[in-house]
């Protein structure tokens, strides 16, 4: 149930400044412990990671993956940790959303030819950038003040994009997901680009597909060959180009080619058996993926019900027995759109301890919605259904075929649907307190949001002279956090009220930049991962932030308010030549007694993924890609971007810390904003 109204939660930790340093500052009090790291062993037969870009594909199948991202804390004491009784040992699971080539091998990728003649001619490698790709379930133990993995546990297990998954739900076995893989379209193999992630009431795992798209090779000479229904799809999606990473162009006679051919996804046509016809591939990804992280033997499930997009995360909503269940969803691309899906049924509690069969009955059967905000401070969630509102055969931008068709072309649908256009949507985070739904807007740039399409609910267009990387950048370069309040606090509801909590600012920049009037302890850019502690305080960390020249990205704690508690405000934007006047509607100023800065990175990495243990005594944050955006001399490892976190000479690894406070107590805040 939910908790009463605010009381007394404050910040317990003075702002850590903005610095260049290549380590993890933490406020004074407290500590951060490395915990995994790209590369360590999670089984006894699998050796510590040599980190020279030596050690052998086949042992990165038990390895921790690149590119650490969301992830969540499943106390082990049972699949339900809410009475905190399970802080000592639980699992951790995490995605690995993608990796940095360049210190995953000796020396990097190796590519014959360029253009769309580059060729990937080692495969090995390429089957290590599978294995790094993916899924970490791990065990976590308390030992003494931190924690600790267990390098052993039964539980500890990898999902990559090798792994075996079942398709499910209503596009499942539609003729559009069958495969040379896959004779009746109801399954895929593998899963990529996992960034954020989400979990539900029955104790199992989603680990959510964003940047898919990119990994496919899909040259122009296949246009020819395909109806206007595919053109259009591949195109919403950008499922066209090399192939980022080139996996398609690999080859191997000893093993099975179709693990380097289904990253090609056009219709080849050239084998007379059918077995490099993957032309469907690319609609069995874009997925959430749901893990039973408690049973290592359960297959994962690609929930096709919840839609096809470049999914950032699923965060659940307030669970009340006998309600609907909700996940809120971001889409993440300049102009996409936030999406819900509600379960068709009230949730039972007996169902916590059914595992991926609860996951059959709630994420299975229920209807995805897509938000339209509204210029008054209102907005409607509105059905993406075959038949309705446009999503039909008759449709001119696309001839919407049947109900799977919509969930695979999601995106299509929410065009007719007339939902919003956001400034790419990230991570959510749904308040303990009062079931408000946070989601952060990472940025924009001039292309995708220019003056005359600004909006209520994306209303700044400004030249930030000194914007991410030190350069200057137009449009809404900053990013800004909306929330939003259901109508009647319904989860089901088709209506809500918001209002824009926090606007990405560098302190003292004119007041129509800086609307939320942020300082130098709280000054913040591009605002991605986003976090509920229990207590009601609120995570949130950056991705590439503004003034990259002055700081690393980073981790804020806020005490925020509620939707409306700042008012209407009208912004001023200008391109130099032309103004216009936006009015929207704002959070109250937090001010420095409720939103600090707590935690600077290491160089060059993101901020994302968060998770804390039921009693709030524990945080884990990962640190991705340090060092990615330097180009090594491997000759010389002073020149490579990063040393963090080993020191010395060593390449840089994407990892989890664990953070903790000396004297024992809960993290960034005493207190607690409800009963
Ligand atoms: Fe993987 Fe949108 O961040
Ligand atoms: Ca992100
Ligand atoms: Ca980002
Ligand atoms: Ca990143």
């Amino acid at each position: 149930a939910m908790a009463g109204p605010a009381r007394s939660l404050k910040l317990n930790f003075n702002a850590v400044a903005k610095n260049i340093a290549d380590m993890v500052t933490v406020p004074v009090g407290y500590t951060a412990t490395v915990l995994y790291r790209l590369g360590d062993p999670i089984n006894a037969s699998t050796p510590e990671y040599r980190n020279d870009g030596t050690d052998s594909a086949e042992s990165f199948a038990f390895r921790a993956g690149d590119h650490h991202d969301g992830m969540h804390y499943f106390g082990l004491r049972g699949r339900d940790d809410s009475d905190g009784s399970s802080s000592n040992r639980g699992l951790l699971v995490m995605n690995h959303e993608a990796i940095t080539p360049s210190y995953l091998h000796p020396t990097g990728q190796t590519i014959s030819g360029s253009g769309s003649s580059a060729m990937r001619t080692v495969p090995n490698e390429v089957i290590k950038e599978f294995h790094a790709h993916g899924v970490s379930v791990i065990e976590v133990r308390k030992n003494r003040s931190t924690y600790e993995y267990r390098g052993d546990s039964a539980y500890n297990r990898r999902i990559t994009t090798l792994t075996d998954i079942v398709l499910s739900g209503p596009a499942a076995r539609s003729p559009m997901m069958i495969t040379a893989y896959s004779k009746d379209g109801s399954r895929t193999r593998g899963t990529v680009n996992n960034c954020a992630n989400g979990y539900t009431p029955w104790g199992t795992y989603l680990a959510c597909e964003e940047n898919w798209a990119g990994y496919f090779r899909r040259l122009s000479t296949d246009d020819a060959n395909r109806t206007a229904k595919e053109l259009a799809s591949f195109r919403r999606y950008g499922v066209s180009g090399n192939g980022r990473e080139l996996w398609a162009t690999a080859t191997a006679s000893s093993s099975d080619d179709t693990i380097f051919s289904r990253w090609n996804a056009m219709k080849l046509g050239s084998s007379s058996n059918g077995s490099d016809d993957f032309r469907n591939v690319a609609n069995t990804y874009g997925w959430n993926v749901e893990i039973d992280p408690f049973n290592p033997k359960a297959t994962p499930k690609k929930r096709t019900a919840m839609g096809r997009f470049a999914h950032e995360g699923a965060w659940l909503g307030p669970v009340v027995p006998g309600r609907p269940l909700v996940w809120y969803m971001g889409c993440d691309s300049r102009n996409e759109y936030i999406y819900k899906y509600v379960s068709d049924v009230g949730w039972d509690p007996r169902d916590a301890d059914r595992g991926m069969a609860a996951g059959d009955k709630y994420l299975d059967h229920g209807t995805l919605y897509v938000a339209r905000f509204n210029a008054d401070g209102s907005g409607n969630w509105i059905p993406l259904l075959f038949g309705h509102g446009g999503i039909t055969p008759a449709n001119p931008a696309y001839a919407f075929g049947d109900q799977a068709d919509v969930l695979i072309n999601a995106r299509l649908a929410a065009d007719a649907a007339g939902a919003t256009k956001m400034d790419r949507p990230e991570w959510g985070a749904v308040n303990p307190v009062n079931g408000e739904v946070y989601m952060t807007l990472t940025n924009s740039n001039s292309a995708s949001r220019t003056l005359a399409s600004t909006d209520a609910a994306n209303p700044r267009f400004y030249n930030d002279p000194k914007g991410p990387g030190g350069t200057a950048q137009r449009g809404n370069p900053n990013g800004h956090i909306i929330r939003w309040a259901e109508q009647g606090g319904n989860v089901a509801a088709t209506s809500f009220k918001w209002d824009v909590f926090l606007f990405g600012a560098r302190a003292g920049m004119d007041r129509n930049i800086n609307v939320s009037n942020l300082t130098s302890a709280n000054d913040f850019s591009r605002p991605d991962g986003l976090w509920f502690a229990r207590s009601g305080l609120l995570w949130i960390q950056t991705d590439d932030g503004a003034y990259t020249d002055v700081t690393n990205c980073m981790m804020l704690a806020a005490v925020p308010g509620r939707v409306g508690d700042g008012g209407a405000k009208t912004i001023v934007n200008t391109d130099g030549a032309t103004t216009k006047s936006v009015t929207t509607y704002v959070g109250a100023e937090p001010g420095e007694s409720k939103l600090r800065r707590f935690l600077v990175g290491p160089k060059e990495c993101e901020i994302t993924g968060i998770a804390e243990t039921p009693d709030g005594r524990a945080l884990f944050v990962n640190i991705q890609h340090p060092g990615e955006d330097t180009r090594p001399n491997y000759t010389d490892p002073s020149s490579y971007g990063s040393h963090w976190p080993d020191g010395g000479g060593s390449r840089p690894r994407s990892a989890t810390i664990v953070i903790t406070k000396n004297d024992g107590g809960t993290i960034g805040a005493e207190g607690n904003a409800g009963g």
